[in-house]
């Protein structure tokens, strides 16, 4: 293309500004309420009241701007005595409209649902309870896969495997349980990240042998992005991913080497504070499919 005809086109993009409106949407909370009050999980532990709610202002924002530039944002309010809210992730699963309510495990953080569920319903949302009987912690443990033909979904520390029949008869898709074995990583989306291009990064360490077969059997060698130690704990997996852009903490430079030379852009933003309370980019945003505001 042409230098003059290149211009031309940003001229066109820029005066018609729905025409380079991004289409991801993410729901997140500013952690404005945010603290490690209570430990649900080992990340927790030795860090009550340890985190910084001004850093975490930083980082948040940072992150925010980031997520920004490449989807619209949607702001959910933070209440009083759920300083877990900022993890957005948790607050059920979307899609096509449908909201199927998170029914957490931990007493901590059920006070979160009504707050969501008022949010998920005055933006016109269908909401579907999950009962208090079958525990499910929404996107932090089921993920679509890329290309929306399955649904991964955790079962062990939070999310019941009990609760997976309910998901799968709420979008008539096939849902696919994944056993987490590893305390540290509690939740799908700490280990398990479905990639654009039809790839996908996890730590092998964090599931059973039969939840590793099942993912062997959907990804090929050649889409398996195998996490190391060193690179899960600092929660790579957790990353946001919008096309090809993917932000999340900070990783290895051999890690972001790889994920640039399979054709990503990787965005790095430090979020020590929310590791204090065992989350990070991902935790941090819930994926919608539709813009409300
Ligand atoms: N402290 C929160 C909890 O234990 C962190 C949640 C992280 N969220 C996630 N999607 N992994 O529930």
């Amino acid at each position: 293309m042409s230098t003059a005809r290149i211009e031309l086109t940003t001229k066109v993009l820029l005066n018609k500004p729905y025409l380079v409106k991004p289409q991801a949407t993410f729901l997140m909370c500013p952690p404005t309420l945010y603290d490690v009050d209570y430990v649900i999980n080992p990340w927790m532990a030795g860090n009550v009241h340890a985190a910084s709610r001004t850093r975490a202002a930083e980082q948040w924002q940072r992150l925010y701007e980031a997520v920004n530039k490449i989807a619209n944002v949607e702001l959910v309010e933070p209440e009083p005595g759920s300083p877990d809210m900022v993890f957005t992730a948790n607050a059920g699963l979307e899609r096509n409209g449908v909201v199927a309510i998170s029914s957490f495990f931990h007493p901590q953080r059920q006070g979160e649902e009504p707050h969501f569920r008022r949010w998920f319903r005055q933006a016109g949302y269908t909401l579907i309870d999950i009962p208090r009987a079958t525990p499910f912690e929404g996107e932090g443990d089921a993920l679509f896969s890329t290309d929306g033909r399955c649904l991964w979904v955790g079962h062990g520390p939070r999310t019941a495997l009990s609760s997976h029949h309910a998901l799968r008869g709420i979008w008539d898709i096939p849902v696919v349980p994944l056993h987490l074995i590893d305390p540290r990583f509690y939740h799908l989306d700490t280990c398990f990240a479905p990639l654009e291009g039809g790839y996908v990064m996890y730590f092998p360490d964090a599931f059973d042998h039969l939840s590793l077969h099942r993912i062997e059997a959907f990804y090929s060698p050649e889409k398996r992005i195998l996490i190391r130690e060193a690179d899960a704990v600092s929660f790579a997996c957790n990353a946001i991913n919008v096309g090809r852009t993917i932000i999340l903490n900070k990783i290895s430079s051999r890690l972001s080497g790889q994920l640039e030379q399979l054709g990503f852009k990787v965005i790095q933003i430090d979020l020590t504070e929310f590791l204090k309370a065992g989350g990070a980019a991902k935790c941090l945003v819930m994926k919608l499919s539709k813009h409300t505001s």
